[in-house]
């Protein structure tokens, strides 16, 4: 893992690589970041099922969700290639209606995307054909028994050939399918939009409760298309629906890339970053509250409300110092997947004269389901550069200090590893090497390009 030289890999983004170090620190500009990742593989199903053309602008163009794009293909719908670069062109989908995805021929292949494995398992459960989900390395690891036993209790059938996880072959219940009240006990966003895309193609109701609000992106879509859904507090419902309507939508920024560029200018010895329509539901911007709770100042203009019914908004987000934060599990939801971006900010915040400071996580253990154990790998790779941090079963601790930040960083192939860190390593005095920077395309084909573009030499 030898240090390349850095600009030309950082905007490559393949390879090995060091964060190029911010000079004298000033961090500027304008970033219209990525279309939402859960909002894209929403937008690409809910288009499929409608009865009629979509149009989608500011689709993600990210490996995850061209695998959705790949599965829906091999289940009959016409969805046109699109790659990052071709996201300001709409793209038109023609959807088959509720009950019109075909047999597959093929394994349906998820790649590293558990939002595509899940969700669409939910709708393979509506219909009677048998489809085989597949997925790479790190997908076939996660847990998919949180999907296939709600399914099951629908009435499809559901094998998962080693252990918990992909491959995992379902055989629908088809018109045969039974409505459920579930309890979703890790209140994951996936489980819960499973069982509604699966009531939505079976044509029967189903209530999904959990002790925590996980991103609403499927109900507030549902409604927006016209759906009888009602979401009260802890619990969301989906009465049975003829057809859905095609629709017109502009995917709003995805927060979840903006944290980066957000962190990094709060966290740069002279930064502003202005990040113009994000998305900004109560279930995603709680990265944002937290920023503005450590200290950073964060400015937030309200622009409006999508055909997605998601709410958006323009950030401005400028250095200051940084204190520690107490992140609780009732906080962990609306920040689940910038927690590792947290945790590396949590490393440079300090109290009164420079002391030390003690940032914790805690109600996060599904950190370690995700694309990689992210509480592990996150402290491993803490240490590795310097920084005082422990794990706990359900999250981390992190000792903040002015200490340099120096040594060799293991994404573990998981992107939002490489990006948190990759903040951390264009800071001025870092010297951090990143061992796999392409594995960021899964979310974010330009981020080393974005974030070099930032940095003022
Ligand atoms: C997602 C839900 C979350 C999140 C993932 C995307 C979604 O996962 O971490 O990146 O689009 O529904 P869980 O449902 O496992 O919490």
């Amino acid at each position: 893992m030898a240090p390349v030289s850095a600009p030309r890999d950082m905007v490559r983004g393949t390879g090995p690589g060091t964060g190029p170090g911010t000079g004298r620190g000033t961090v500027r500009g304008v970033v219209r970041v990525p279309g939402d990742k859960s909002v894209s593989h929403r937008a690409l199903i809910f288009a499929a099922l409608a009865d009629g053309i979509s149009e989608i602008r500011g689709l993600l163009g990210s490996a995850d969700v061209r695998s959705t794009a790949g599965v829906l293909r091999a289940l009959g719908v016409d969805v046109p290639a699109f790659t990052a670069a071709s996201a300001a062109r709409p793209l038109r989908v023609s959807g088959v209606g509720l009950r019109g995805l075909r047999a597959p021929v093929t394994d349906l292949d998820c790649g590293n995307s558990g939002t595509t494995a899940r969700l669409l398992a939910g709708l393979c459960a509506a219909y009677s054909f048998p489809a085989r989900l597949t997925g790479d390395a790190s997908l076939s690891r996660r847990p998919m028994r949180r999907v296939a036993d709600p399914l099951r209790a629908m009435g499809a059938t559901v094998r998962c050939e080693a252990g918990d996880g992909l491959p995992m072959t379902i055989r629908g219940a088809g018109s045969a399918i039974r409505g459920i009240e579930w309890e979703n006990e890790t209140s994951s966003a996936q489980v819960k939009s499973a069982i509604l895309l699966a009531g939505l193609a079976g044509g029967v109701p189903v209530t999904v409760r959990a002790a925590r609000a996980s991103r609403d992106h499927t109900e507030r879509f549902l409604a927006a298309l016209g759906a009888p859904v009602r979401a009260e507090a802890g619990a969301v419902t989906l009465a049975p629906v003829e057809r859905l309507r095609p629709f017109t939508l502009d995917v709003p920024g995805d927060p979840s890339s903006a944290a980066f560029f957000a962190a990094l200018a709060a966290l740069a010895p002279d930064g502003e970053v202005e990040l113009p329509h994000v998305l900004a539901s109560p279930t995603r911007d709680g990265f944002f509250r937290a920023l503005a709770r450590a200290g950073a100042r964060v400015e937030r203009r309200d622009e409006g409300t999508t055909a997605a019914g998601e709410h958006t908004v323009t950030y401005t987000v400028r250095s200051a110092p940084l204190r520690a934060v107490t992140v609780t599990p009732d906080e962990v939801p609306p920040m689940l997947d910038e927690l590792p971006l947290l945790a590396c900010m949590a490393a440079r915040a300090t109290g009164p004269g420079g002391a030390p400071t003690v940032t914790s996580i805690s109600g996060a253990a599904e950190l370690r389901v995700k694309e990689s154990d992210r509480i592990a790998v996150t402290v491993a790779n803490l240490r590795a550069i310097g920084v005082d941090a422990e794990e706990r079963p359900d999250g981390l601790v992190v000792r903040g200090s002015g200490r340099p930040l120096r040594g060799q960083v293991r994404s573990a192939g998981d992107h939002r590893i490489a990006m948190a860190f990759g903040v951390l390593a264009a800071l001025p005095g870092s010297e951090i090497v990143i061992d796999d920077m392409a594995c960021v395309d899964v979310s974010y084909p330009g981020f080393w390009a974005d974030l070099a573009r930032l940095t003022v030499p």
